[in-house]
This record gives structure tokens, C-alpha cells and sequence, in this order.
């Protein structure tokens, strides 16, 4: 008898995984009998699951005129005796019709229960879209991009308050404000985000919505986002943690896909967790801002995510990594960080402790306000790398008078 993990290893899209993964891919792979005459999926479905023939034959037909024509016939006993890998990991289309010529027992892995094993193995996630990425990458020539598109920007830590959503929120405010760029923020906490309450905002609809509906036209998208005074566009997370769950990485990749046609940088606010959806975010980026704080946990948990950060082999620049609070009580000095991390830290953020409290006690971003606090500058700072423009000035004619003068 030939055995199920032996049979997935052939599978390209599982080539990054190791005999603990496969098993549990295994897991979710099931037996199913499917009597001749049976349709798989029709061409132009959308590919909800992988199928590999175990023992009989199957029919390819294409729609050729009015009418569907045999292309071509596969059997368990071909080379290629599978179909649909892709649809695993946020489908295209189904490109043919596929219907049983004989009795036929098939493998199949259902993208449902595909998204719940990943969920619970966000490692496998990370091992699967490494081998995916490095794929693509070898595949897409650059020149394929006609469109420019915006820049997106993840915000990352494997520790919850780090600081993310405070700089995810002054960073889109900045763009806004400064940089007068078109900026979306995107709220990817999704059982606890509080990016829209941060920012004194009242969503009528959320990214709950959104995947609910989902569509490819930008006036509609729009329906979803709600619009901060200082000019950038938020999506907000769940109303309820419960509904977390309805939004996966292909929703995730569909709306990015269409928000980066249309404005200039999109931002994500994401939680603590390697995860499919987290690790489908950073993939797509233009960076990665990784935030930390300088206490020895964060400073441990750091040194371990860049590790499991560096099986991605993004280019070097992409991540950025990011000192918060920089000389708060008991802080670590930056001189020891890097030291023990055995990596330079790209940008500091001050610890500007009673202005910041104040910012989120007014619901503002420190763009707002006349401020001319450190952290203020650092985010400048910040944003000068990333836009390539200048804001900080010396004296008057600065990026103060720029906002308030
Ligand atoms: N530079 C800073 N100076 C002072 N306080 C900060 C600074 N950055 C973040 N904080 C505080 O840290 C807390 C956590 O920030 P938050 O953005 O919610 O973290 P995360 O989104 O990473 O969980 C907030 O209450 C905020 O007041
Ligand atoms: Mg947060």
C-alpha cells in the first residue's frame, strides 16, 4: 500500500514541510468514492479544494463555443495525477471542468478544513509560504507589474504592547498629514483591535463586512473603510473577537490587492502571532516594521522572531526593526541590545510616556497637535526613510509650520 505522506511529499506545494507537517496534513486529507459520471468542479468555479486520484480516471473538459470537449483524460497511474494545489493557499478560478470517467476514489483536502489546520500550526504557514514565495519570485519578472502600486507596510512584534497600534495610527496620520500621501489603515488585531476606538472613530462597518461581501471595486471597498479628519482611510477590525474568524489570508490578499491600486501606502496593523494571515501580510509587504521594547523579554522574544524571520530570506532592507520607548525606567541601553541581538536596531521611538497616555485619552495622533515631543520626530524620521521625502527641516520652516503653519 502506498502511504499518504509518500504521496503528499510529491506535491510542490508541500516540498517545504517536514514528516511532522505532512502528518498533519495528512489529518485533514480524506478518502472519497465518487461514481463515474461525477463532476468534480465545474471551469470558472472558484477552487475550494485539492483533489489526487487514488485509483481510476478522470476527464478534463474545457468549454470550447457553447459546448464543454474532453481535452484530455488523467489517471491515478500519471505522473501528475493531481489537481488544484493552488486553491489550498486562495484560488484562482478553476480552469477546467473535471468529471470521473470511470469509478474513481480520490484524496482531498478541502480548503476549510485546510485554514483550520493552519490555523493551529501557524509553522507550517511560515514553512509552506516560504516555499511558495521563493517560487514566485523565481517565476514573476519584474516588468509584469504595469500598475504602480502603493506600498505596504506591515507593523509586527511577537509581544502585545509593544507599541504597534499607536505607531500604526501615527504613521498613517503622518503619511496623511506630511507626506499628503493616500493612506489606508488596515486594523489586522482581529479579536481585540482597537485601532478605530484609538482614533476616535465610529465604524458602521468593519473587515467582518468587507470579507462578507467581498469586492474588486474600489467605490464599494470604500463603503467599508471609515475616514479620519487628518486624511487617511481606516478598516476597522471585528466588532465581536468571534467574528475573527471569517477572514483568511485569500480575503486578506484580495483586498490588499485592490487597495494598493489606489493609494499610496497601506498599512497593517497586525497581532502577536506568527499566523497564516500575519505571515501572508508580511510576505506581500514593502516592509516589515518590527517593534520592540527595551526589557529583556521583548529583547529575547525579538532574537527568536527575527530567527524564524530569516527561513523567509526577504531582502535584507525589508525589515526594519524598530527600539520603542527608548529610555523608559529600567530600559535596556540600545548599545546592549544590539549587542545581544547581534543586529543593528534601524529607528528608535523616545518613551514620551505622559504624551502619548494624553494622545490616547483625546483619541489624537500626535500629527494633530502642535507637538514637537521626540517621538514626534522620531516617526518623522521614520517616515522620511520610507517615503523618500523630507519633512524636518531645521527651524520654523520644518514640518511644524508645514502642518500649523
Ligand atoms: N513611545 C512610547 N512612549 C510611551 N508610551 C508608549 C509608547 N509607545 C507605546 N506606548 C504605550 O504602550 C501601550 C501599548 O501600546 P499599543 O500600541 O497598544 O501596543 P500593541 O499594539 O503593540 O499591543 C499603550 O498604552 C501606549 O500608551
Ligand atoms: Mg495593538
Amino acid at each position: 500500500m502506498i502511504h499518504i505522506l509518500d504521496i503528499l511529499k510529491k506535491i510542490a506545494l508541500f516540498e517545504g514541510l517536514e514528516d511532522s507537517d505532512l502528518a498533519k496534513v495528512a489529518q485533514v486529507t480524506k478518502e472519497r468514492f465518487c461514481p463515474k459520471g461525477t463532476i468534480l468542479f465545474r471551469e470558472g468555479d472558484i477552487g475550494d479544494a485539492f483533489y489526487l486520484i487514488k485509483e481510476g480516471q478522470v476527464e478534463v473538459l474545457k468549454k470550447d463555443g457553447g459546448a464543454e470537449k474532453v481535452v484530455k483524460t488523467i489517471s491515478h497511474t500519471d505522473k501528475d495525477n493531481f489537481f488544484g494545489e493552488m486553491s489550498l493557499v486562495g484560488g484562482a478560478p478553476r480552469n477546467a471542468t473535471l468529471r470521473t470517467s470511470t469509478d474513481a476514489t480520490f484524496l482531498v483536502i478541502s480548503k476549510t478544513d485546510f485554514d483550520m489546520m493552519l490555523r493551529l500550526n501557524s509553522f507550517i504557514a511560515l514553512r509552506i509560504m516560504t516555499a511558495l514565495s521563493s517560487r514566485f519570485r523565481a517565476a514573476t519578472p519584474e516588468a509584469a507589474q504595469e500598475v504602480k502600486l502603493g506600498k505596504l507596510v506591515v507593523i509586527f512584534s511577537p509581544k502585545s504592547g509593544a507599541g504597534k497600534s499607536i505607531f500604526a495610527a501615527n504613521l498613517a496620520s503622518g503619511l496623511a498629514k506630511l507626506a499628503k500621501a493616500k493612506t489606508l489603515l488596515v486594523d489586522l488585531d482581529l479579536q481585540f483591535g482597537d485601532l478605530a476606538f484609538m482614533l476616535g472613530l465610529q465604524p458602521k462597518r468593519t473587515i467582518a463586512d468587507l470579507v462578507e461581501n467581498p469586492t474588486d471595486k474600489l467605490e464599494v471597498f470604500k463603503e467599508y473603510l471609515v475616514d479620519h479628519k487628518a486624511g487617511f482611510a481606516v478598516l476597522a477590525a471585528p466588532k465581536k473577537p468571534e467574528q475573527s474568524e471569517m477572514i483568511n489570508s485569500s480575503h486578506l490578499r484580495a483586498f490588499v490587492e485592490l487597495a494598493r491600486k489606489h493609494y499610496d501606502y497601506v498599512i497593517l496593523d497586525t497581532h502577536s502571532l506568527f499566523q497564516d494571515l500575519t505571515i501572508n501580510a508580511m510576505d506581500m509587504a514593502d516592509a516589515i516594521y518590527l517593534l520592540m521594547l527595551p526589557t529583556l523579554n521583548h529583547i529575547k522574544s525579538m532574537h527568536q522572531c527575527l530567527k524564524v524571520m530569516e527561513n523567509l530570506k526577504y531582502p535584507p532592507d525589508k525589515i526594519k526593526l524598530i527600539l520603542n520607548r527608548d529610555g523608559s525606567q529600567h530600559a535596556r541601553s540600545r548599545e546592549e541590545i544590539e549587542g545581544g541581538m547581534k543586529r543593528k536596531v534601524d529607528f528608535t521611538l523616545k518613551d514620551s510616556w505622559p504624551q502619548i497616555a494624553a494622545l490616547i485619552d483625546t483619541q489624537k495622533t500626535v500629527f494633530e497637535q502642535d507637538s514637537s515631543s521626540e517621538y514626534t520626530a522620531n516617526m518623522v524620521a521614520i517616515m522620511e526613510k520610507l517615503t523618500g521625502q523630507t519633512f524636518a527641516k531645521e527651524g520654523k520652516k520644518g514640518w511644524l509650520s508645514s502642518l500649523f503653519g
